[in-house]
């Protein structure tokens, strides 16, 4: 299949449309990352999904709507909690979980009684829905265990030959995928730290952050938030998090005698390091880029600075956690 890339535009949304209606695939941009799109309601589009990300089929996905009269055939109550932050921080990057009813296919929802919503920000991928009348499920638009998409390009590189197009964005503002939040009672549950952070979500009502954001889940346990049990956006390099912070970073690296290898550091600390940002939405925004750019080069292994914790950096650890497979060095 001949895989095109399109600029945005309301020409390339139609176009896109119409594949969505007739059961196909298409990428398009979103504000966090590049997503996989097909129609959420249709079985055998959404099994398409699976099939080129090469997805575990318990691994639910994330049905995106462009206006809120859309999710109501979709979930079964809407919390007064869930109003109260749709209002607030939709359209943007925070996916909440309700109880679903029949109206969403069990391969959507993997099989679980949940359904996860999403109203993207993203202009593209707002024209994209509209013009369809009904809900995308969109997860990722990489190869399952891959860096997430922040560009068109980084879309071609993994599904290059498997979907007839892709719409062309630009770079995405957030860099990494919305924040993932349940309700237990009248408490936030974070199963996915992002754009929307915990400081935010905090003025709203408690917000607990599930222990496998920051940990390796234990594999006897049942973990909520499928997703979070795959080690995921890994480039083939090695990446390893260093858990120091500026000139102990830089003795780090005076230490270290690998040939091949990228020191990413949070600023710039001159020749040898590669800058990933003074900000935790700087890093976000170049994270998943890094981590491509480190395959293209044939980088053998990637130390990164920890980040900050805080804000959108949780998310920022979090993914890099999972992109090193767990493994932290302490010095
Ligand atoms: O920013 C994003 O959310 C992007 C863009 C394209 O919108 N999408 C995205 O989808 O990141 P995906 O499929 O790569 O990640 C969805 C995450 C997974 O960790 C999945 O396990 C979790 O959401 N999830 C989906 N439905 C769920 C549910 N019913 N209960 C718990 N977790 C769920
Ligand atoms: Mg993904």
């Amino acid at each position: 299949m001949l895989t095109k890339i399109e600029p945005f535009c309301g020409e390339s949304a139609e176009k896109a449309a119409e594949i969505l209606k007739n059961g196909g695939i298409v990428a398009i941009p979103t504000e966090t990352v590049y997503g996989l799109a097909a129609n959420a309601l249709d079985e055998n589009a959404v099994r398409s999904i699976f099939a080129a990300k090469g997805r575990p089929q318990d691994n639910p996905l994330i049905v995106h709507i462009s206006s809120f009269e859309m999710i109501k055939p979709l979930v079964a109550e809407i919390p007064e909690l869930a109003k109260r932050l749709s209002e607030r921080f939709w359209a943007g990057p925070l996916t909440m979980i309700f109880n679903k009813t029949s109206v969403v296919p069990d391969v959507t929802s993997g099989g679980l009684g949940t359904v996860a919503v999403r109203m993207p920000a993203n202009e593209a991928a707002r024209a994209v829905i509209e013009k369809c009348g009904f809900p995308l499920a969109a997860p990722s638009a990489n190869i399952s265990g891959k860096p997430s998409p922040t560009s068109a390009k980084h879309v071609f590189e993994d599904m290059n030959g498997k979907i007839p197009l892709i719409i062309d964005g630009g770079e995405c503002d957030v860099g990494v995928e919305s924040t993932v939040i349940s309700f237990n009672e009248n408490k936030i549950h974070i199963l996915r730290p992002g754009g929307i952070t915990a400081e935010m979500l905090s003025e709203f009502a408690d917000v607990e952050i599930d222990k496998a954001v920051e940990a390796a889940p234990d594999p006897n346990e049942r973990v909520i938030s499928p997703g979070m049990k795959y080690s995921h956006y890994s480039p083939r390099a090695n990446v390893f998090v260093v858990n120091t912070n500026g000139e102990a970073f830089i003795k780090f690296r005076e230490s270290r005698k690998d040939e091949n290898a990228w020191f990413l550091s949070r600023g710039d600390y001159g020749s040898g390091f590669v800058n990933f940002g003074e900000t935790a939405e700087i890093q976000a925004q170049r994270l998943f880029k890094l981590l491509r750019e480190a395959d293209e080069n044939s980088v053998e292994t990637v130390y990164v600075e920890t980040p900050d914790k805080s804000g959108v950096g949780l998310a920022v650890y979090n993914r890099l956690i999972r992109a090193a497979g767990f493994k932290v060095v302490d010095e």
